[in-house]
């Protein structure tokens, strides 16, 4: 339970919102970073921004931060895939959101699916497509529609759906420029959903309504014509949502905050696509839209992640 809460933002100490970095999602972390930190400020902490993680252990190691607001986003120099959280245990510095397993477990699409399959969590049916496999005949296995991403991005960088063998291997190549293996899967035909988790409550849905085929990298960052219902699922069928995810989030063993996303058919199944540690807080992003729904405004938000970095005994 978030037991944890406290009210003068002395206790915090110095804190060090770090941002940016070397990560292909380096432009947006930094739209969030700049957010917390305003956010932060005005609620009277002692907070600075900090560039990348190289910055950061610099600072930390010359004893500048009591603790660390984690908001870049991605893999290789993005801190949301376990490195810079390996790196903050082993200084022994308080961090928000999750710890190494979570945040590297959630960074592998491929991996996470396979722990919700082993404990019969609903993730849609997929194929691993180490570098040089047979994509033709892991289609076969998939069957169409099914949609190709690499397995380790966000943004939905490389992200193609695939109704017909002979668009397979366009869509192959889109998501082989990105390092690491593709994940093949069966596309999901329905409403695309997101839930949003604080500490250990569980924000109200959001519904995606892209005006395209999908909530592309176009539709979150570009065009301005994507629609948002919060909450997106209400009554019954969306506690189940809700309960669903946050199992989603605990098997991965992730902690603090996040968010998940779903897809849910038209006969009302809910299949989980991934998990984001550390996701997005710009003024368009998804957990703000949730927080709001829920009374919790983006200083209060910011202030609840915060204390997510208040460890048990700390
Ligand atoms: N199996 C699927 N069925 C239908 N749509 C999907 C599926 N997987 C991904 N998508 C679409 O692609 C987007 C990006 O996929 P996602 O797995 O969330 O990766 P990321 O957000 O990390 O790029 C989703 O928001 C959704 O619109
Ligand atoms: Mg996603």
């Amino acid at each position: 339970m978030s037991a944890n809460k406290i009210s003068d933002p002395a206790q915090f100490g110095r804190v060090a919102v770090v941002m940016g970095g070397s990560s292909a999602e380096r432009e947006v972390s930094l739209d969030s970073g700049r957010n917390v930190l305003e956010a932060l400020l005005a609620r009277g902490v002692d907070a600075h921004a900090i560039d990348g993680i190289p910055a950061l252990l610099d600072a930390l190691r010359a004893g500048h931060f009591a603790r660390v607001f984690n908001i870049l986003h991605g893999q290789h120099g993005g801190g949301e895939d376990g490195v810079l959280q390996g790196a903050l245990e082993s200084l022994n510095v308080p961090y928000t959101g999750s710890g190494v397993l979570g945040s590297a477990l959630s960074m592998d699409k491929t991996r996470s699916k396979r722990v919700w399959q082993s404990l019969g969590l609903p993730t849609p049916k997929f194929v691993a497509l180490p570098r040089g496999a047979d994509v033709h005949a892991a289609a076969r296995q998939v069957g169409f529609p099914l949609i190709v991403k690499p397995a380790c991005e966000g943004s939905s960088v490389g992200v193609t759906r695939v109704f017909a063998e002979k668009d397979l291997d366009e869509a192959v190549k889109l998501a082989a420029q990105y390092p690491g293996d593709l994940l093949m899967e069966t596309l999901i035909e329905g409403d695309e959903l997101t839930v949003a988790i604080l500490g250990r409550q569980v924000l109200p849905s959001i519904h995606i309504v892209p005006k395209g085929a999908f909530y592309d990298y176009n539709a979150k960052y570009v065009a301005e014509d994507t629609q948002y219902i919060c909450p997106g699922l209400e009554g019954v069928a969306g506690e189940e949502l809700r309960a669903l995810s946050l199992a989603a989030f605990d098997a991965l063993g992730c902690s603090g905050w996040g968010r998940v996303d779903v897809m849910r058919d038209h006969s009302g199944r809910n299949w989980l696509l991934e998990v984001n540690t550390a996701p997005g807080m710009t003024s368009h992003s998804l957990v703000p839209k949730a927080a709001k729904a829920a009374g919790i405004d983006y200083q209060e938000l910011c202030w609840r992640v915060l204390e997510t970095s208040l460890r048990e005994g700390a």
